[in-house]
């Protein structure tokens, strides 16, 4: 594949029409394996792949148990509606058990990318036993990626999963831009309520949990971060943010519940616009909304005692906060 972008203006209906060709005499009629994680990114990469070489994609979907709330399921019917062949596997509490005791984001981001390979790597080899050697991989890797990775920015798991696999890499999206990787979707006729969907870390809510990452903590940023994306969706804002995120921070300050001084937790909401992931603004929210999440989120999360809203741009502060 192309190892650098043109300077021509983007046209999505001919970078399909290249791209497809490249993955033709790539793949030939050998099997190819993806990893689809519900992101924009593996989701159109999927379908770049199985509509370019049909009958030779199959999918792996692992439930890291780092999704959000309600987000597997969803996914799973948004697979089964594009026609994607896909298996599902619970991999919930081997993650949680890899990642017990530790707190250092970089360590996290490594864990889980290398338990995410161990897990595939098992599915990958049934599938060989099922259906016959398989000899490509499929990742949505995106260009933001490569060039933090080069840049030695962060380790994103997706272009730095150890080689076990013996696998060749197939990136159809490693030279795009996330609105590219957009309009390619578009054009690919994937619905848009899909195509629009905000970007979320590969690592997941692991690098949204600061500290050690617990079965509890997880549970209650889950139940921020769904009030979050509700009360953002109410007020029409999904579509005009590139990225929101509650964040459960390390901290526990002073608070009252039931007229009781209890030490809770700190939820810090974070929202951006941005063009392509380098740079990004934090997004000026109105602030009727903010005060409803944050009700919303002291009132029913008995944990939390305040909230906080970031206001930083990237750089100096990346858009997650590990
Ligand atoms: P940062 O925090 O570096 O994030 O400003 C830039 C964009 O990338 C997403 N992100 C990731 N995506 N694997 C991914 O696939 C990762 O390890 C990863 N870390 C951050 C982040 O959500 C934002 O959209």
């Amino acid at each position: 594949m192309k190892q650098s972008r043109s300077d021509e203006k983007f046209d999505a209906l001919k970078y399909i029409e290249s791209i497809t060709a490249e993955i033709k005499a790539q793949v030939g009629n050998k099997k190819v394996i993806c990893a689809l994680s519900g992101g924009v990114d593996s989701s159109v990469a999927a379908v770049l792949v199985s509509r370019a070489v049909p009958g030779c994609l199959h999918c792996v979907y692992v439930d890291t148990g780092l999704m959000r709330l309600n987000e597997t399921q969803e996914v799973r019917e948004m697979y089964e509606s594009l026609g994607l062949t896909a298996t599902y596997v619970d991999a919930a509490d081997m993650f949680l058990g890899v990642l017990a005791g530790v707190t250092d984001p970089e360590q996290k981001r490594k864990i889980v990318g290398e338990a995410f390979i161990r897990v595939f790597e098992a599915e990958a080899k049934k599938l060989d036993a099922q259906h016959g050697t398989i000899d490509f991989l499929v990742q949505g890797t995106i260009y933001p990626d490569v060039l933090e990775t080069e840049k030695g920015q962060k380790s994103h798991h997706n272009v730095t999963l150890p080689d076990v696999m013996g696998l060749e890499l197939c990136e159809p999206l490693r030279l795009l831009y996330k609105y590219e990787v957009r309009e390619v979707g578009l054009a690919l006729g994937i619905p848009e309520n899909m195509i629009m969907r905000q970007p979320f870390p590969g690592p997941g809510l692991s690098v949204r949990c600061m500290g050690e990452v617990t079965q509890p903590k997880l549970n209650l940023l889950r139940r921020a971060d769904a009030i979050l994306r509700e009360e953002i969706k109410k007020a029409g804002l999904t579509h005009k943010i590139w990225q929101c995120l509650a964040v459960l921070t390390d901290m526990r300050t002073t608070g009252i519940k039931n007229e009781k001084r209890v030490y809770g937790h700190v939820i810090a909401i974070r929202a951006v616009n941005s063009h392509d992931t380098s740079t990004a603004q934090w997004y000026h929210m109105p602030h009727e909304v903010l005060s409803v999440v944050s009700k919303r989120m002291t009132s029913e999360l008995n944990d939390v005692v305040r909230v906080v809203y970031d206001v930083t741009d990237k750089p100096s502060a990346t858009i997650e906060w590990e």
